[in-house]
């Protein structure tokens, strides 16, 4: 365990101890990322969890993320290290605004980004994730889609695939959503020999500047594999920071100075040591809950 500092070899003790699988988003803090048994995007994270065979997973993300874990593989222990660590996108749905939309177009599909609550999975037809939401939405047989909740991923979407109609539902992810064209192009300026990998949440002024789109596995897949050896990040900065440590030779740059998702950066290696400790917070989801959020998840991951 050398290069690990006494709170995560106190965390890996732990974790093989109790036969627990940790799952870091890239987002995470650094150190964090470090002891987790995996760090994905959102889809990855999803099929783990799912696949999982321990008896406990630790998710170290947001809310949703959990939950998702939870409706995938309900028999396990799902624990989140801190109750807090929402995800205000998520937040800006309710299912009563599905069930309006609805009733609005009612020969619409309802793709629901994996951002978002189990009761408003519930009331959508079928997930999607950053990696996931072109290739899900192209897969519908229906030419009217409503997406929710992000705005930003759904008119990245509804312009590659301009043969349907799409109903945008108006959320945000507002660590994305703070980017202007003015960050991308001062950056631009100050890198001229750079290339530009942006997540699809970013808005549409900023994406149209992008060599790159994606989820943030596949913009580090991206970053690994571009010849060019100057890179400017359009998503969280844990992706950055990761880049930096594995790509030494190459030049990483975020679009801005301060890009951090608050909620992502909550999880330190206290909270997760304390949640090993304690096997808290359990994420509890009623059968019924369960049930009616399952299908759309289990759709998304299917595909
Ligand atoms: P991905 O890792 O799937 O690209 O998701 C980004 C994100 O914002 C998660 O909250
Ligand atoms: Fe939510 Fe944005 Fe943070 Fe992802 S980065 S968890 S979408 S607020």
């Amino acid at each position: 365990m050398s290069g690990f500092n006494e709170t995560q070899k106190e965390i890996l003790r732990l974790k093989a101890e109790k036969n627990a699988l940790i799952l870091a988003h890239f987002y995470q803090p650094i150190e964090v990322q470090d002891v987790a048994d995996h760090v994905c995007d959102s889809f990855e994270m999803a099929k783990r969890a799912r696949d999982a065979d321990q008896n406990i997973v630790v998710i170290c993300g947001v809310v949703f993320m959990a939950e998702s874990a939870k409706i995938l593989n309900p028999g396990k222990k799902i624990l989140l290290p801190v109750t807090d660590a929402g995800c205000p996108m998520a937040d800006m749905v309710k299912p009563e605004d599905v069930v309006k939309l609805r009733k609005e177009y009612p020969d619409a599909a309802v793709v629901c980004y994996v951002n978002s609550s189990a009761a408003v999975k519930a009331v959508s037809d079928i997930c999607c994730t950053s990696s996931s939401a072109l290739r899900i939405v192209k897969s519908l047989p229906e030419k009217k889609i409503i997406f929710i909740p992000d705005k930003n991923l759904g008119a990245y979407v509804a312009k590659k695939v301009p043969e349907k109609k799409f109903i945008l539902f108006n959320g945000f992810c507002p660590t994305h959503n703070r980017i202007s064209e003015s960050d991308i192009l001062k950056a631009k300026a100050a890198h001229p020999e750079s290339v530009f990998a942006a997540h699809p949440e970013c808005r549409e002024e900023v994406l149209k500047h992008a060599d790159f789109i994606g989820s943030t596995a596949e913009i580090l897949d991206f970053a690994r594999k571009t010849p060019s050896e100057t890179i400017i990040i359009g998503t969280e900065m844990g992706v950055a920071e990761r880049l930096k440590r594995e790509l030494p030779n190459k030049k990483i740059y975020t679009v801005a100075a301060s890009f951090v998702c608050p909620n992502m950066k909550k999880t330190g290696l206290g909270e997760l040591l304390n949640c090993l400790k304690t096997e808290k917070t359990e994420i509890k989801l009623s059968p019924e809950e369960i049930a009616a959020a399952k299908a759309s998840l289990d759709r998304m991951v299917s595909i």
